[in-house]
């Protein structure tokens, strides 16, 4: 069973209207979740004023000078980037092939690295048909089982897959692992590894004619100069980012 949403097939072609946009203003949508600190980091790194990213209240946008940053859950930075709504965004490999949005692939950041797995209590075996899988990437997870040759049932979640299978719902979970904390504080292990993934920097496919187009520019070089030093830092921080609050 895989969970569809309805959605209007003419919606990613309507134009946003512009009347909600400042003339000048860029957008970056950032990722909430284990993508947000390394990208705070990364943007920082590139000399952009990220204070107040994240938000200490529940408000979900900050305006600094010329850019404004909108935190959301990393599936509808996609989607607002694919309307238009966001000039620049970080998302993660795994919601670009979930998801597949129109959108232009500008940089791999390097940033995020983590793996989508199968995890499961130790000692599952994938082998009897009629698992049930819960997962937040349900066309991937179903993608993968029918390539594996093997019939199962898919529970798509938004989130928090690894209670799955201890509130007994789903035998695996398809989901991120980075750290391994999550998986660990659910008694669930790797079972098999799907894909590697890392951030992205994305762009809607439109012309920015109305925008500071070497403003904008200007931005990606930084941070294609400043992407090996801070994924460098990073690899060398690992256990303290574990701790790292996430939003
Ligand atoms: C991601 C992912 C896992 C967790 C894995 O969640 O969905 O739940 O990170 O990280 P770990 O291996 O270091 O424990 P995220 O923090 O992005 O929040 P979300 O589940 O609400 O999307």
């Amino acid at each position: 069973m895989v969970s569809e949403s309805r959605v209007d097939p003419n919606v990613n072609s309507r134009p946003v209207a512009q009347a909600t946009r400042m003339a000048g203003l860029i957008r970056i949508g950032l990722s909430r979740g284990y993508l947000l600190a390394p990208a705070t980091r990364l943007l920082s790194a590139a000399s952009l004023d990220l204070t107040g990213v994240p938000p200490v209240d529940r408000s979900l946008v900050v305006r600094r000078g010329d850019f404004e940053y909108v935190v959301a859950r990393s599936s509808d930075v996609a989607s607002l980037t694919e309307l238009g709504a966001l000039e620049l965004a970080v998302v993660g490999s795994d919601i670009l092939a979930e998801r597949a949005p129109t959108v232009s692939e500008l940089l791999d950041l390097g940033i995020g690295k983590c793996r989508l797995v199968v995890a499961g209590p130790a000692g599952t075996q994938l082998r009897a048909a009629g698992l049930r899988v819960a997962t937040p990437y349900p066309r991937t997870a179903a993608r993968y089982f029918e390539d594996i040759g093997l019939a199962v049932e898919i529970l798509a979640l938004s989130g928090s897959s690894e209670v799955a299978p201890s509130i007994g719902v789903a035998d695996v979970i398809v989901d991120l692992v980075e750290t391994g904390a999550t998986l660990r504080a659910n008694g669930l292990v790797v079972l098999r590894e799907i894909a590697a993934c890392t951030a992205r920097l994305i762009a809607p496919c439109r012309d920015r004619a109305h925008l500071d187009a070497p403003l904008i520019d200007a931005l990606i070089e930084r941070l294609a100069v400043m992407r090996p030093v801070v994924v460098s830092v990073a690899a060398t921080s690992r256990v303290s980012d574990e701790t790292l609050v996430r939003v």
